[in-house]
Order: C-alpha cells, then sequence, then structure tokens
C-alpha cells in the first residue's frame, strides 16, 4: 500500500515550485521528491518536534539544507514570521489533513498565504462517498482508528473543505487512478489554483 501511495505521490511532489509551504512533512520521507530546478524556498511547517531529528537528517542527506527550513509550530499557527500572507507558490497536504486537530481551520489560513495564480496540491485520504454498507464500516473503523495511529481520522471531507476554502481558479481534485469507487480508505489527489 505505501508503495502504491508513492507512486501517486512522487509526480505531485516533483510539480511544486517557487516558495513551498510543505504543511506537516513528518520525517521528510517524500522530500527526496522535490525538484530542485523548480524550488527556491521551502518551509517544512511540522509542530510535532519528535519528528525534527528525523526531518533535519533527511534535508541533509537530499541535499537541501540551503532552502529547507523546519518552521515548528501547527499551520494554523504559522503567523507572519516565516512568510508573509500572499507569498507561497505552492502549499503541499499530502496524507496530513487527517491528522489536524481543527482541518478546516487549517485549511481557512493556509488559503491566505497562497498567491494568485499560486498552487495547492494535494493527497489525502478521505471520507467515503459510496454510502450504505461501506459508509457503515469506515465508520465503524474510524472509531478505533484514532487511537493506533495518532489521532490520523479516516472520515474527513477534505476535498470539499479545500473547495470550499476560497476563490478557485481552477479546481482539478479526483480520485487516484485505480482506486475502486468501494473503497474504505478512499483518498482524493490533485491540485487547486487560486
Ligand atoms: C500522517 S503524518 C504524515 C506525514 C507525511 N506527510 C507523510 O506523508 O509521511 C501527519 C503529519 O501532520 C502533522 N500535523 C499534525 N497537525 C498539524 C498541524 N496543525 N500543522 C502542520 N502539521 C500537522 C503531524 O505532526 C504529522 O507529521
Amino acid at each position: 500500500m505505501k508503495e502504491n501511495s508513492a507512486l501517486k505521490i512522487a509526480p505531485l511532489i516533483g510539480l511544486a515550485r517557487g516558495v513551498v509551504l510543505d504543511i506537516g512533512p513528518g520525517s521528510g520521507e517524500w522530500i527526496g521528491l522535490f525538484d530542485k530546478e523548480k524550488v527556491i524556498k521551502i518551509y517544512g511547517v511540522e509542530p510535532n518536534t519528535d519528528h525534527h531529528e528525523g526531518l533535519r537528517r533527511k534535508i541533509k542527506l537530499e541535499g537541501l539544507s540551503d532552502i529547507y527550513e523546519i518552521v515548528p509550530v501547527g499551520a494554523e499557527d504559522l503567523g507572519s514570521k516565516w512568510i508573509q500572507e500572499g507569498e507561497a507558490d505552492t502549499i503541499i497536504t499530502v496524507q496530513c489533513l487527517c491528522s489536524v486537530d481543527n482541518p478546516k481551520t487549517m485549511i481557512g489560513s493556509l488559503y491566505g498565504y497562497l498567491k494568485p495564480g499560486g498552487q495547492w496540491i494535494v493527497y489525502e485520504h478521505v471520507i467515503t462517498h459510496a454510502g450504505g454498507l461501506i459508509a457503515l464500516y469506515q465508520w465503524a473503523i474510524d472509531f478505533v482508528w484514532p487511537y493506533f495511529l495518532g489521532g490520523c481520522s479516516i472520515t474527513r471531507d477534505s476535498g470539499k473543505w479545500l473547495r470550499e476554502a476560497g476563490t478557485w481558479h481552477k479546481v482539478d481534485l479526483r480520485q487516484p487512478e485505480g482506486e475502486p469507487s468501494y473503497m474504505v480508505l478512499p483518498h482524493v489527489t490533485g491540485i487547486l489554483t487560486k
């Protein structure tokens, strides 16, 4: 499953350009996928300090020390210390919105940091829209899932919340190719352009 996700995530990260807000990078599993020709500066917004040592190691390993800066706060608390509103060319949320305490608030505050023409790159698992037994099954799993997976919820409607965050010039969000509609852990992926 991890390998499958990697195949879907890799081309997305390669699209990041300019000033990037990498939200919830964890220990940096995907940061080697940035195209160094395209990115100028990356802010890795990671509030969980337990991940910072691993993230630092990965930054060094991938030769990103000059451009990748760890920001040790929750994305909703970014303020203006590191980056100003309207300054980001790219925001990335990969397998992150499922673990955030207030995803709607966070999405709303991040929207302001994106400049017009900026892109929000997304790969998240989301609530099923299949209904019936699948929905019931997903809901039952979600009852216990967060206790074992660090607060991660599988019933978030992140695609909808992103669409509703503000005005978008273009929205290209979909379920990844090859995922059946009846999947209990469906994803939403793609790009929203401001
Ligand atoms: C499931 S992990 C995914 C890590 C990484 N994106 C990956 O795909 O391997 C979710 C990450 O989101 C981070 N996170 C949780 N709340 C956050 C917040 N308010 N702002 C930014 N990141 C947050 C967690 O600390 C964690 O590193």
